[in-house]
């Protein structure tokens, strides 16, 4: 089958080639080179070689791919086994303070992120972690809440919130901080419609790179640039129609087959 390639199909930017980048793009983007992430001695990315510098880029695969591990590489979250991580001069895994305005990231889980017992101090910490005073980031929040139609958030438990609340109140912390690069992780998933219908608008409008992971085609179709991940390999790299193709027919064919029987790694 196609998907079990070792090689990136030919549908247009090879792995590593890192051409397309459309003009007029600001962000410097981040390049892997030959990065390798290997946890608990099981090797979960390999020797990848990736120039992303699209203002939109998705990344699709099945669970247990290895998106999520590949977005935190690139957010430096965690560092490369072999191989190199740059973004810009920046080293990721190191440089973390300049990382803060350089890159957001939005994980699946809101749980995973949330750190504050309410909305606002939710907010306002990484505001005041790059420099602002308490009370620029008050007024930052306060002006961010408002033009969401959510200022009643703004002293609210964040355990009253709904779990799709609290995924949007994370983005909303992401946002707010300006980052050049938005990495987002299943940003949609666990959203109602109206509000995943208000935030795709919002993302489309952004002026920064937005990086998005997602099993849904549908989500990432608008992309520059589509990346489709098969047991933490590039199968498929290039625009979006070719590479969301491919990658519906493999699924299809798996969804006819037993999907769950053969677990990637
Ligand atoms: N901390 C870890 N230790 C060992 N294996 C891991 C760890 N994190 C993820 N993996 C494995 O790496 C593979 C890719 O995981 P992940 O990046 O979360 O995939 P995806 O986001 O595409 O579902 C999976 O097989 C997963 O079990
Ligand atoms: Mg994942």
């Amino acid at each position: 089958m196609r998907n079990r390639r070792a090689d990136p199909l030919p549908l247009g930017f090879a792995g590593g080639s890192g051409g397309g980048a459309p003009e007029g793009a600001s962000f410097s983007g981040i390049t892997l080179q030959d990065a390798s992430v290997t946890l608990s001695g099981k090797p979960v990315l390999h020797a990848m070689s990736l120039s992303l510098t699209q203002r939109r880029i998705g990344i699709v695969g099945r669970n247990g791919s290895g998106k999520t591990t590949l977005l935190r590489l690139l957010a430096g979250l965690i560092a490369p086994s072999s191989g190199t991580v740059r973004l810009g001069n920046l080293d990721p895994a190191r440089d973390r303070r300049a990382m803060l305005a350089a890159v957001g990231i939005l994980f699946q889980n809101p749980d995973h992120q949330i750190l504050f017992p309410t909305v606002d101090e939710e907010l306002s910490f990484g505001l005041v972690q790059m420099g602002l005073t308490r009370a620029e980031a008050a007024q930052a929040v306060a002006d961010l809440l408002a033009s969401e139609a959510r200022s009643h958030w703004a002293t609210a438990p964040v355990s009253t919130l709904s779990h799709g609340q609290r995924h949007y109140l994370c983005l909303l912390a992401v946002l707010l901080m300006e980052p050049a690069t938005i990495l987002l992780d299943e940003p949609l998933a666990s959203l109602d419609l109206p509000t995943q219908l208000r935030l795709a608008r919002r993302l489309q409008a952004l002026p920064q790179q937005v990086i998005t992971i997602s099993h849904d085609p549908a989500a990432v179709a608008g992309s520059d640039r589509v990346i489709w991940l098969e047991a933490g390999r590039v199968v498929a790299d290039g625009a979006a129609a070719a590479v969301l193709a491919a990658f519906g027919d493999a699924m299809a064919d798996r969804g006819a087959a037993d999907a769950d029987t053969d677990i990637p790694g």
